[in-house]
């Protein structure tokens, strides 16, 4: 693999013919000087940007530049058909170019207007297969002719009875991590940078969008153009097709959903134009034009997707009080974290993801307050000490960088990167202030846009410019490269969580919650309290307090889901088997899913959690099938 490095040696070939002829006993040192220390330039080479193990392309030899994409939507067959075309980079003269793909039928690929012989290496079950196209140090353009196949990974293809509206048809995409190339011939690195544009046809009455500038309206013609000027990473590349309406919420800011969607969405995120603004006040400029949401069918297998210009977002937050929208903060925090300045490999995610709670907290906290920020903070702990603890003290995906090789990295995304990653910017903010710290965002942000970072990378630019200017004396190794939390984590409390637990420690002596005492509840203290629940609390205390507050039957799905996963646990829950099953027949995002099947297989109840996804599993997107099919132990 070794030639996927970016290699050095190029330089220095072309250096020595000037050097022969100015000095020909210098160019006898260098060559001496070669040759005695092979080892250390092997070493400075392998010191040059990791290559992504999960993508057969070599972008230090050849790369895509700019991708012009012309797709038909078949819905069907569930097929997308066009070509991709991209203009290319090919600095050092090579003689190929390789694109990952994966599922994909391909029919032709022409260098600019010749056919030409490709290959297609030995299939990988994750990474697909390489597409290696053969080209000219002139070659200026490849056009890929191909198509999607039915059962492509990233696409789901949803029935009209599984949309809101149950009328029409819907198509998305979900591309991070390794799943664009089964719908688009690309390099797909997070690495890798391109703008594109596209032109997608579909049935008439259906509105295409994208990770890119936006129609508001189906035309007559069915054919819709795209443009994202900007340089993304393919992993952002999104395509969504559906009966869409659209709404303004602000200058920059809209919502796109099914109709019967449009006017809750529209209300739930009002804030969103404040939100933007609150970001720009903290990190910087917005540098993508609009900011969007799109409000997908419940299928959708995240609570978001950062798409640039075009959130993609679960139906299952919207609450009607507002109360969780704190997801959409973090979907538009990616707008810089992640999708400015993108990590490099998969092995570096928590600079995606850690940095973009870090922030989406501090967007809430400019917005709703300190309470409504350190709530958010004390629940994120929790999710990290039950993922350590599931995980294993010592396990080594507990470590901010992360060990992908090999496996599919979707495997080891968990929410590690996410909180341990919030908690070491939040221990880092507490060192050497806010100010300071703020500004060592924003400078980051600002020196770093539009490219990608490793961890050593950051780990560079951290010492320079926040570690030795503070004399910050921390265990960084230890946070980065080691497992678990570390001893030095901030703690940060909050007085009604505070309450909250001094409320939940009377249950077992009967005293239950009165609604005056509760009356002025937030959806976060309702989940922290519910996750407090104990083994101390009995069927009777358990009924008592569905009585009173009707969890079970609960329109917020956070706390609906809590109220299951928990209930599971302490194993009483016959009572709402119908409420659950029907939970878990429409909603497709994989963070309920897992708890909830895991619990009933937990709970020796494998018997309904199999037979309930049997029966659900159509509703899925492959994200989510993919992880359950493993823990439940099916096809
Ligand atoms: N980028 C992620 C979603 C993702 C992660 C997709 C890894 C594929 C692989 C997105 O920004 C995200 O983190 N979504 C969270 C919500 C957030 C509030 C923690 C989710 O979907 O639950
Ligand atoms: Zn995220």
């Amino acid at each position: 693999d070794k030639n996927k490095y970016f290699s050095g040696s190029y330089q220095q070939i072309q250096l020595i013919p000037s050097v022969m002829i100015k000095n020909i006993l210098l160019f006898a040192t260098i060559l001496i000087f070669i040759a005695c220390n092979q080892p250390s330039q092997e070493m400075t080479i392998n010191k040059k940007k990791p290559i992504d193990t999960h993508s057969h392309s070599i972008p230090s030899e050849s790369k895509t530049q700019h991708l012009s994409l012309d797709l038909t939507a078949d819905f069907d067959n569930q097929i997308l058909k066009g070509t991709a075309k991209y203009t290319l980079i090919n600095d050092i003269k090579a003689e190929q170019i390789i694109l990952d793909t994966r599922d994909l039928t391909i029919h032709s690929v022409t260098v600019d207007s010749s056919m030409v012989e490709y290959t297609l290496g030995k299939n990988d079950a994750h990474l697909g297969q390489a597409l290696h196209i053969p080209i000219d140090p002139e070659s200026k353009t490849i056009t890929i002719n191909y198509e999607t196949s039915p059962t492509a990974a990233a696409l789901q293809w949803l029935n009209p009875q599984q949309t809101a509206d149950k009328k029409h048809p819907f198509l998305f995409t979900q591309g991070q991590a390794i799943l664009t190339r089964t719908w688009i011939p690309c390099q797909d690195s997070p690495g890798i940078r391109i703008t594109y544009d596209a032109q997608i046809t579909c049935p008439k009455d259906l509105l295409p969008v994208m990770s890119a500038s936006n129609p508001t309206e189906i035309n007559a013609t069915g054919t819709y153009s795209f443009e994202m000027k900007q340089p993304i990473p393919p992993y952002l590349l999104a395509l969504a097709i559906g009966d869409l309406d659209y709404g303004d919420i602000g200058k920059q800011t809209g919502v796109y959903a099914e109709p019967s969607v449009l006017e809750k969405g529209l209300y739930e995120f009002s804030d969103m134009q404040a939100m933007l603004e609150a970001a720009e006040g903290l990190y910087g400029p917005y540098l993508w034009e609009r900011y969007d949401v799109i409000i997908l069918p419940p299928s959708f297998p995240f609570g978001g997707m950062e798409n640039p210009r075009l959130t993609f977002a679960t139906p299952t937050i919207l609450a009607g009080d507002k109360s969780l929208t704190a997801l959409i903060a973090h979907e538009l925090a990616h707008s810089w974290s992640g999708n400015l300045v993108t990590n490099a490999t998969w092995n570096d995610f928590w600079l995606n993801e850690g940095f973009t709670v870090y922030f989406e907290r501090r967007i809430m906290e400019t917005l709703y307050g300190e309470e409504y920020a350190n709530m958010l903070a004390m629940l994120g702990f929790q999710d990290l000490q039950h993922e350590v603890h599931a995980l294993g003290e010592s396990h080594k995906d507990t470590h901010l960088h992360l060990d992908l090789d090999g496996r599919d990295p979707d495997d080891g995304m968990t929410d590690i990167a996410y909180e341990k990653g919030a908690y070491f910017l939040t221990l880092l903010e507490e060192q050497v202030g806010r100010e300071a710290f703020d500004k060592f965002l924003k400078d980051y942000f600002e020196t770093h846009k539009f490219q990608t970072l490793t961890t050593d990378e950051f780990e560079v630019y951290l010492d320079k410019h926040l570690i030795k200017p503070y004399s910050v004396d921390i265990n960084i190794d230890e946070w980065i490269y080691g497992a678990g939390i570390p001893d030095n984590c901030p703690s940060i409390t909050s007085d009604k969580f505070t309450k909250v637990d001094a409320i939940v420690s009377k249950i077992p002596n009967g005293e239950l919650p009165t609604q005056a005492m509760t009356k002025d509840w937030t959806t976060h203290e309702w989940l922290h309290f519910i996750r407090a629940l104990d083994d101390d609390v009995d069927s009777k205390a358990l009924d008592a307090l569905n009585n009173s507050f009707a969890f079970a039957d609960s329109g917020n799905s956070e706390i609906a889901a809590a109220w299951y996963e928990k209930s599971i646990k302490l194993g009483h829950y016959d009572y709402f088997r119908p409420q659950l099953e029907e939970f878990l027949f429409t909603v497709g995002r994989r963070k309920f899913l897992t708890p909830l099947y895991s619990a009933l297989k937990e709970a020796g109840d494998i018997k309904s959690a199999r037979s309930i996804y049997a029966k659900s599993k159509p509703n899925y997107h492959s994200v989510s099938t993919q992880t359950l099919d493993a823990l439940l132990d099916v096809e």
